[in-house]
């Protein structure tokens, strides 16, 4: 399983420009393929879902044209019914294709087949083909009554009078229905039956429709008369707005990481209903501010938002942002009217309130509505992303709890917005992290205690981890290099640092663990690749507010790659040796020079050339050799690089 690692934030601020909204995109490119003319489309969305549509209008006879890699495309409209008289199309989890497909084919009087990814064919269909049924259409459901695949042949058409829909699954039926009906030149009413849900949706098919000439008669949202005689025709040039659901992540990371965070493609004049998203985070209390083609958000004045308790049936996929942004909300949140939920890419409801559990918030999940209350501490976690791309991006705000975050499979967001951790990762800030690697006493650890004083930071000794899982097999008569139970020890290590020392259980084992023999068996469990991994969490989990100095011989390789300044700290092996004699005769202990080089120079040898995470000077880390060096001269000179 692919995953992605998001290191905990420390805040959020910048500017993003947002993909394309693809209500927008695929709406366009449908409306183009039948309107007579060409139109030039600025600004596609480039995405999974968009590609499907694009691959199918192709398939169906519509030529298009994109300007060498820009997202700027030309259509060449069909003037009505498509001309291809048969195609097998697949459409992914592509919802906005699937449905207005379907009505447009079924309209087109040929033989299609339709069919998706495995979820497509468990999201329903019933509602849009019952309607497309009453004017004649013949559809057949090839699997489940109900659902995709379906198989449509050419019939008799009937159109005129009333047409009904029901309008409380999705509301990308009504939109299907709305955007095919010009197809038969005969005024059509169509009638909403039941509640119409995610309202705004059936704003942007009814604005488009107009931008290529058939404007729809509304009956506030029950009945929509398409006239007779309607044709599309092309604008000639439309813009595609951003992605107002897309632009929630970055609102909400603004709000929630301090801010100002500027989404730029969508603002007060968007015809996208999840702009409201922004209203609804100003009721969380940030601080919003709009233009005409941008938002930006802000925390609150009191720095955490505010719990809320919300209608969000007008802003299903925005609000699953509210969702994850409600852990970091000061009491319990409640989402409601949200049923759609469980028919899209996946059941989100359940989807939700799985993954927030992992993050330690408790999650109470009705038929149509989800309770969040945060814990006191966010959780790191795993979390998986059910091929659904909103799980993703919305889990990636979690980060900013000083969180780590393994996003699943994240490529999901392909479906929608295949840049969205690099544009993520451009308005974030990543908790910072000093590496320290080097020798055995090289003065690696008393440099780094010194830096993290001076900063503030907290503090990493890696070594004294190796060293503790050596004592422990020291005790618990396990030899260095017996692998799987070593690497056990490890896993379950009891150790504590608390004023200085360090503990394995209750016992105060800061000298044990320097003793020779530790030293020796340190270096031997710290071939171990078994015991590597056990602790390489461990060591990541001192990632925090407001930021760590790590030391030891991988922090730059492999515990923390991401490190925003390395350091490589060394000193020639006799100097090395000196140091450790004088240490040791201070304390009163017996030392031999001779002894002590030997030991320096073999542990170093196996440090270096082990085949797991050797020690090693990196390309990106700073040199410093200390051997003329006191430790005050070698904490200046890493506080200076830091600060530079
Ligand atoms: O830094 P130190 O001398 O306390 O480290 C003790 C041993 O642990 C050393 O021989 C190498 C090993 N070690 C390691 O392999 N990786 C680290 N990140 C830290 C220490």
């Amino acid at each position: 399983m692919e995953f992605l690692d998001l290191p905990p934030l420390l805040g959020a601020s910048g500017c993003v420009r947002l993909p394309g909204s693809k209500s927008i995109s695929n709406r366009t490119l449908l409306l183009a393929a039948l309107a007579e003319g060409e139109t030039d489309i600025r600004d596609l969305l480039a995405s999974d879902d968009v590609e499907r549509m694009l691959e199918a209008l192709q398939a169906l006879g519509v030529e298009w044209s994109r300007d060498g890699e820009s997202d700027n495309y030309r259509v060449r409209g069909v003037g009505g019914p498509f001309p291809v008289k048969a195609a097998d199309l697949f459409l992914g989890n592509a919802g906005t294709a699937f449905r207005p497909l379907t009505a447009a084919l079924a309209l087109s009087g040929g033989e299609y087949r339709l069919s998706g990814v495995a979820r497509m064919h468990e999201r329903p269909i019933g509602d849009l083909v019952d309607g497309l049924r009453e004017i004649g259409a013949d559809i057949t459901y090839v699997g489940n009554e109900g659902f995709p695949p379906l198989h449509i042949r050419p019939a008799a058409i009937r159109p005129g009078g009333v047409v009904r829909v029901r309008g409380d699954v999705s509301s990308q039926f009504l939109t299907a229905l709305l955007m095919a009906l010009p197809l038969t030149g005969v005024e059509t009413t169509v009638e909403v039956v039941g509640e119409l849900i995610s309202k705004p949706y059936i704003g942007i098919t009814l604005d488009l429709m107009a931008r290529f000439g058939v404007v729809v008669a509304r009956e506030g949202w029950q009945r929509f008369t398409v006239p007779g005689n309607a044709r599309y025709r092309s604008p000639g040039v439309v813009f595609v707005e951003g992605d107002a659901s897309s632009a929630s992540y970055f609102l909400a990371a603004g709000a929630i990481g301090g801010g100002p965070l500027r989404v730029e493609g969508v603002g007060r004049s968007s015809i996208q209903g999840d702009v409201r998203f922004a209203e609804a985070l100003e009721q969380l209390g940030a601080r919003i501010e709009m233009g005409d083609n941008w938002i930006e958000a802000r925390a609150p004045d009191g720095g955490r938002l505010k719990a809320f308790d919300l209608d969000l049936n007008h802003i299903p996929d925005a609000a699953m942002t509210l969702a994850v942004a409600a852990l970091f909300a000061d009491g319990p949140c409640r989402l409601r009217n949200i049923a759609s939920w469980r028919v899209k890419e996946t059941d989100r409801i359940a989807a939700m309130a799985n993954e927030l559990r992992k993050v330690g918030a408790t999650v109470e999940e009705g038929p149509d509505y989800l309770c969040v209350t945060a814990p006191a501490r966010l959780v790191p976690a795993a979390i998986d992303t059910y091929d659904d791309h909103r799980m993703a991006m919305c889990f990636s705000l979690a980060a900013l709890g000083d969180c780590r975050v393994r996003i699943n499979d994240p490529k999901c967001v392909n479906k929608t917005f295949p840049t969205y951790f690099e544009r993520f990762a451009e308005v974030t800030r990543p908790v910072p992290v000093i590496a320290i690697d080097g020798p055995s006493a090289s003065g690696k650890g008393t440099v780094a205690a010194r830096v993290a004083e001076a900063l503030g930071y907290h503090c990493l000794d890696s070594g004294s981890l190796y060293r503790l899982v050596a004592l422990a097999a020291m005790r618990a008569g396990v030899s260095f290099d017996d692998e799987p139970d070593v690497a056990v020890l490890a896993g379950s290590l009891p150790a504590r640092f608390a004023e200085g020392r360090v503990f394995l259980g209750d016992e105060d084992v800061t000298e044990a663990i320097r003793t020779e023999e530790a030293s020796v068996g340190a270096s031997k469990v710290a071939v171990l690749a078994e015991v590597r991994a056990a602790l390489l969490d461990r060591q990541r989990e001192y990632r925090h507010a407001p930021g760590l100095v790590a030391e030891g011989r991988d922090i730059g390789s492999v515990i923390f790659p991401d490190a925003g300044t390395k350091f490589f700290l060394t000193a020639t092996a006799q100097a090395r040796a000196e140091r450790r004699y004088k240490q040791l005769i201070e304390k009163g202990m017996a030392a031999n020079m001779e002894s002590l080089l030997k030991d320096l120079q073999d542990r170093d040898a196996r440090d270096a050339a082990r085949p797991v995470a050797p020690l090693q000077k990196l390309p990106d880390a700073v040199l410093l050799d200390t051997t003329e060096m006191d430790v005050e001269q070698a904490v200046g000179f890493v506080l200076d690089r830091v600060r530079s």
